[in-house]
């Protein structure tokens, strides 16, 4: 799909998930700007990126998306750096159930504040000329484990709200089309954390169930992320959830498998 001239914003941008969604947006020639909390990171994501696909066509926004003047700051700096918004991905997320507060903070909450946003820079309710938002929820909303009763509730919250949202842009002709993805397991530091006590808390020792669940793929497939952006011919299935029909629509579809 040819995006050229379109504007699009990633948080967590700077690597998995978010930094696949980066390379994507800017093969189909769209510009893009990277928000992400960890700036070494961010920077050599940025520097690979401009390598690949020249300067200019991406920036890189240190960013903590749950401090939320600093994510207006974001959206505000990518307006002034390329002029216009047309596609916000509030893809930034954690698994920590010890710091349980900050993972609804950075999954939840955040992903609203960023969809406000989007929309006042989007939204025909502030005579913008619409756009698209995509949040990232995950196939823990589907499937609970005992592993991550917090991280599941926020992905829940992400489908409900984006599925409401979605009802009050079509209610409310904002010209935004609202969706959310759920992604399977991906093979990302994400993923990672769940071997981690320090993430887990008490939940830890029910990682082995976890791991069971991983191993079987639960049904889905694993599909790999940045760290070798979708190089492993493995299965990859992401499931993704189409809201604003009143019923969950889910689609399964394959990325590429060589
Ligand atoms: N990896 C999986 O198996 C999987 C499965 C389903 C859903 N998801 C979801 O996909 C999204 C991306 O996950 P991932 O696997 O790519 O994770 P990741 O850890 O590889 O990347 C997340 C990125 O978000 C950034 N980030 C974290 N907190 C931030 C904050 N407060 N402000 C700004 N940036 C912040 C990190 O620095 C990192 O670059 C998350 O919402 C996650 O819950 C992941």
């Amino acid at each position: 799909m040819a995006l050229a001239g379109k504007v699009a914003l990633v948080t967590g941008g700077a690597q998995g998930i978010g930094r696949a969604a980066v390379q994507s947006l800017l093969q189909s020639s769209a510009k893009v700007a990277v928000l992400d909390l960890n700036k070494t990171c961010g920077e050599q994501c940025k520097a690979q990126l401009d390598a690949e696909f020249g300067e200019g066509q991406c920036t890189f926004i240190q960013c903590d998306v749950s401090n939320g003047d600093a994510l207006r700051d974001a959206f505000q700096t990518t307006m002034d750096k390329f002029g216009r918004l047309d596609i916000v991905i509030n893809n930034a997320g954690i698994n920590n159930e010890k710091n349980w507060e900050k993972t609804i903070q950075v999954n939840l909450t955040s992903v609203i504040k960023g969809t406000y946003l989007a929309l006042e820079h989007m939204s025909k309710e502030y005579g913008k000329e619409g756009g698209t938002i995509i949040n990232v929820s995950s196939m823990a909303a589907f499937l609970h484990s005992p592993h991550q009763p917090v991280y599941t509730a926020t992905k829940h919250g992400v489908i409900g709200f984006t599925r409401a949202m979605a009802d009050a842009s079509i209610t409310g002709d904002y010209g935004v089309r609202i969706n959310v993805l759920c992604p399977a397991f991906v093979d990302t530091p994400l993923l990672q954390t769940v071997e981690q006590e320090d993430n887990m808390g008490k939940f830890f020792k029910f990682k082995d169930d976890f791991k069971l669940r991983l191993g079987q793929g639960v049904g889905f497939g694993v599909i790999q992320g940045q760290r070798g952006l979708m190089s492993r011919p493995k299965s990859r299935n992401v499931d993704a959830v189409r809201a604003g029909s009143g019923v969950l629509e889910r689609t399964r579809f394959q990325t590429r498998t060589s």
